[in-house]
């Protein structure tokens, strides 16, 4: 955790921030000093984390509804955004959407859900936030956050992986053009982190959980809180020097997937004995 007040007197807006990754970065910002405005869908539900983390922190949280597929709401969500709160310092590209799916099973329509979600809602945010920015000559630290298979590529979350490896190579494009107006831009790629919204879609029945504890070398999932302070420090004013970052967040998933070797992980000492006899006779 940062030093309190890390965050006083500044605006952090937030996608997705009624749920799940969304609510824990909400919390921590807010815990910090920051005026949160968070936005989503349901506004409902957005409202009542409001209610809550505010009643918490002490500090004000907004609830904008915005679905980020649809530019006209976004537009009127970023002008209410200012409204309220004034001019962000800190943007969170949070909102996603996902399903494991066979890919054969995809409609057009499929794809376009979870890519507008994903892509498209996270380049109207942004482009729409950057211009009043620019025009308010106003800098602000943008941070998405994406996934580990964003680079890998994964089967049965085509569509998922394809947009999120955009909203990579938009935030480093960004990071080079608009660093010029202060602004930068970072990606967290998180590992499994349980969330009820990820999980009912990843994990419907349960059963690969272990499966994933087990590719994970550190043998837990990540927490929302590790997420959230990770994401307050990237946007703070100690991380003012890095941009264009993308931060592999997965306890280890990712090297220990992709290892050559890694799977000797299961030999025992008393079988390195005989290989490294085996290995010394070749040699003499
Ligand atoms: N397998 C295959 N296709 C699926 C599917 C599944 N499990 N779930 C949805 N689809 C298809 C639908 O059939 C529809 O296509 P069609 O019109 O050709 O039939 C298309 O995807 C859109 O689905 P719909 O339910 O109408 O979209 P929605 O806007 O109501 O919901 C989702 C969007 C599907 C992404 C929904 O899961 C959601 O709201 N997710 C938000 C949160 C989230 O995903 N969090 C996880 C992040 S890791």
């Amino acid at each position: 955790m940062l030093p309190p007040n890390s965050f006083k007197g500044k605006v952090v807006f937030i996608t997705g921030g009624g749920t799940g990754i969304g609510r824990g970065l909400t919390t921590v910002f807010s815990s910090l000093g920051a005026t949160c405005v968070i936005a989503s869908r349901k506004i409902d539900v957005l409202k009542a984390t409001a209610e809550e983390i505010s009643s918490q922190t002490g500090n004000k949280v907004h609830a904008i509804q915005c679905d980020v597929r649809d530019p006209g709401m976004v537009k009127n969500a970023v002008s209410e955004l200012i409204k309220i709160a004034g001019h962000p310092d800190v943007v969170i590209n949070n909102a996603a959407g996902n399903f494991i799916s066979l890919s054969e099973r995809l409609s057009s329509n499929a794809w376009k859900t979870i890519t507008d979600i994903v892509l498209n809602g996270t380049a109207y945010v942004t482009l729409e936030i950057g211009k009043e920015l620019i025009k308010a000559e106003k800098g602000a630290a943008f941070l998405a956050i994406t996934t580990i298979y964003a680079k890998s590529g994964s089967a049965f979350v085509v569509p998922s992986a394809s947009a999120k490896a955009g909203v990579e190579i938009m935030s480093l494009s960004l990071a080079a053009e608009w660093s010029r107006y202060g602004m930068r831009f970072n990606v967290i790629q998180p590992g499994p982190i349980k969330t009820k919204g990820a999980f009912s879609r990843l994990d419907p029945t349960g059963e690969f959980e272990q499966e994933m504890i087990e590719r994970l070398p550190c043998g837990r999932l990540g927490t929302v809180e590790e997420i959230s302070n990770l994401a307050a420090f990237l946007c703070s004013d100690y991380a003012s020097w890095i941009n264009g970052s993308i931060i592999r967040f997965d306890g280890g998933e990712y090297v220990f997937l992709s290892g050559e070797f890694n799977s000797l992980m299961k030999v025992t000492t008393q079988q390195w004995d005989m290989l490294e006899q085996l290995i010394r006779k070749t040699e003499s």
